[in-house]
């Protein structure tokens, strides 16, 4: 990678030595990875080999699931959100997710939005709240699709255009991180070109955390990639590297689709 000139790269997350645990069975070994700030970085594995466990460690969702043990560090920004100090409310609030079925509340496009940013006192209800609609859909790409229907259900809209209120409803929380997990594999082709869009467009912004299945999407997409086997991180470089030069058999086998 070149350092020289003004490429600075800026590490937002930096997991260390992080395990974890649902009950006696170990789903992550000893991870240890380095994020960077407004980059896409795609998490690829076979089945089970900890892609969702991981992604779910960078907001604390895993603290809602009972039995679970993690040890180790995830830090953010400098701060290790695994702290005894530090609010897991507040942490889900920086760090937003989007999941593999768009899940919209069973409520109007409009409130989807702001339903989140009202309890948090984010908005106040009126004029603040219909900017925050307008400017979140129109970072989600959504705008034009529903400004004249804001107020029918978010459920009545196409799978595509659900995905993209959830990644609307992400954003109008003001998250920095945004963590994406399968979140094309429910969606038809030209639908997932618009997410992938999307995708490159919000890194600008945001630091982009996206667990798929999809090679091809993690090529086309990302800028750094993540093997993961069995609960390890076997193999962790810049998409181009991992993808065309891999260092470990492991990856090699898994990206020429001997396995997997
Ligand atoms: N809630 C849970 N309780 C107990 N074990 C779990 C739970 N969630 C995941 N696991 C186990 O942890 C391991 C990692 O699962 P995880 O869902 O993170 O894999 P994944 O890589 O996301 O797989 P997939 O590609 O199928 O989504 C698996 O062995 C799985 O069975
Ligand atoms: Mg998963």
């Amino acid at each position: 990678m070149n350092l020289s000139g003004n490429f600075q790269p800026r590490i937002k997350i930096q997991s260390r030595n992080l395990n974890l645990w649902y009950g006696d069975h170990q789903a992550l070994k000893q991870i240890d990875i380095d994020i960077h700030q407004n980059k896409i970085t795609a998490l690829i594995g076979p089945s089970g080999c900890g892609k969702s466990t991981f992604l779910r460690c960078i907001n604390r969702m895993n603290d809602l699931i009972d039995h679970t043990c993690v040890e180790g560090q995830m830090v953010i920004d400098g701060k290790n959100i695994y702290d005894a100090d530090v609010d897991e409310v507040a942490v889900r609030k920086r760090v937003g997710m989007v999941f593999q079925h768009p899940n919209p509340f069973p409520k109007s496009i409009y409130e989807n939005l702001i339903y989140a940013p009202l309890k948090h006192r984010q908005v106040k209800k009126g004029n603040d709240c219909d900017e925050l609609v307008e400017t979140s859909l129109k970072k989600a790409g959504l705008w034009n699709e529903v400004k004249d229907k804001l107020h029918t259900p978010g459920t009545s809209l196409s799978g595509g255009q659900q995905q993209r209120l959830c990644i609307a409803r992400a954003i109008a929380v003001k998250p920095d991180v945004i963590l994406m997990d399968e979140p094309t594999s429910a969606l038809d082709p030209i639908s997932t070109k618009k997410i992938e869009a999307l995708m490159m467009e919000l890194k600008e912004s945001y630091t982009l955390v996206v667990v798929t299945h999809n090679m091809q999407q993690a090529r086309r997409t990302a800028d750094f990639t993540a093997y993961f086997h069995l609960g390890e991180l076997v193999e962790f470089n810049t998409t181009e590297q991992l993808f065309t030069q891999p260092q470990e058999t492991l990856t090699s086998d898994y990206i020429s689709g001997r396995f997997g």
